[in-house]
């Protein structure tokens, strides 16, 4: 199986198609959990494409360094009841089509499922991951490289950074058809600032709204060490998936920093944030 990053992205399609075919799929999935039978189930699923996901043409949740993209229940029907789903990441490749910079060190941001546990393959490359399960359970961190897959267990809180200078490109099956994602900067900084103020001994309020602000959408770019060791500047980048503020969480009056996204929080599952799906555009990356 071999990757191709296309240059020619062609933008499209838009919100209209996205919330249709999500409209679709969850008129479709509402019909199989209803049906009594397997037989029944198939007459739902009548086209046999029905069972074909094409990651050519699915919508991905992105940051400047790359970008997943996830079959579940969400806009894969024929999962209901299975216990499965998928996700692709490209840690890089958003960087590869603008030609801006040759290359990146994207990293999936620190999330985790809480309904999934996730087996991740790695096709190319070579990653740095880490993991923390929960209070007392001592932090687990791996090297792992192409050909190589590695178990984060439902609800550990896990991070994989791209170490090299190129794209890698990994394939993770999760034990749900409708894992969930929290992406853990972009939810916790999303609490009222009172409450992750004095959870972090009291710093100010405004500190936290300053620093709730910079929290890149995923997939962002990683550690400095392998941003200079690339070459990579980096920059500025998206902040469309942090938590947006209702009476509850709101920011303190006359804070003047930057606005926090205005979209009410998607239920999106995409593995990689709960949030914001960039549109939809025909996909970069082909198997071949
Ligand atoms: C991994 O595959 C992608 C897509 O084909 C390619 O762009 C990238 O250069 C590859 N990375 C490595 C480290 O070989
Ligand atoms: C891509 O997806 C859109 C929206 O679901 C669909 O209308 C279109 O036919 C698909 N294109 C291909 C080439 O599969
Ligand atoms: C980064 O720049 C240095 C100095 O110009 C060069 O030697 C090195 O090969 C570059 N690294 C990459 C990954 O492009």
């Amino acid at each position: 199986m071999r990757f191709l990053t296309s240059t020619s992205v062609a933008l499209s399609l838009g919100v209209g198609a996205l919330a249709q075919g999500a409209a679709d799929a969850a008129q479709k999935v509402a019909a199989i959990k209803q049906a009594t039978s397997q037989t029944a189930i198939l007459n739902i699923l009548s086209k046999d494409s029905d069972f074909v996901f094409d990651f050519n043409n699915a919508s991905a949740t992105k940051g400047v360094a790359g970008e997943t993209i996830s079959a579940n229940i969400a806009n894969f029907p024929v999962l209901t009841h299975q216990s499965l789903s998928m996700t692709i990441g490209v840690l890089e490749v958003l960087w590869r089509i603008l030609n801006l910079v040759r290359s990146a060190c994207g990293m999936n941001t620190p999330h985790t499922h809480p309904r999934a546990t996730e087996m991740l393959y790695l096709i190319n490359g070579s990653i740095r991951t880490g993991m923390l399960q929960e209070n007392g359970a001592r932090f687990v961190y791996n090297e792992v490289t192409s050909n190589q897959a590695q178990v984060f267990p439902q609800g550990s809180i896990h991070y994989q950074e791209n170490t090299g200078c190129e794209p890698a490109v990994f394939v993770a099956a999760l034990n749900n058809e409708d894992p969930g994602v929290s992406s853990i900067a972009q939810r916790y900084f999303g609490l009222p600032p009172d409450i992750v103020a004095a959870s972090l001994g009291g710093i100010g309020v405004e500190e936290v709204a300053g620093l709730e602000s910079k929290i890149p959408d995923n997939i962002a770019l990683g550690t400095d060490e392998c941003l200079k060791r690339c070459n990579i500047t980096r920059g500025s980048q998206p902040t469309n998936q942090r938590q947006p503020r209702v009476s509850g969480n709101a920011l303190p009056s006359g804070f003047s920093g930057p606005t926090p996204p205005s979209t009410t929080a998607s239920t999106s599952t995409a593995a990689s944030s709960p949030s914001v799906t960039h549109g939809t555009r025909r996909r970069s990356v082909r198997f071949n």
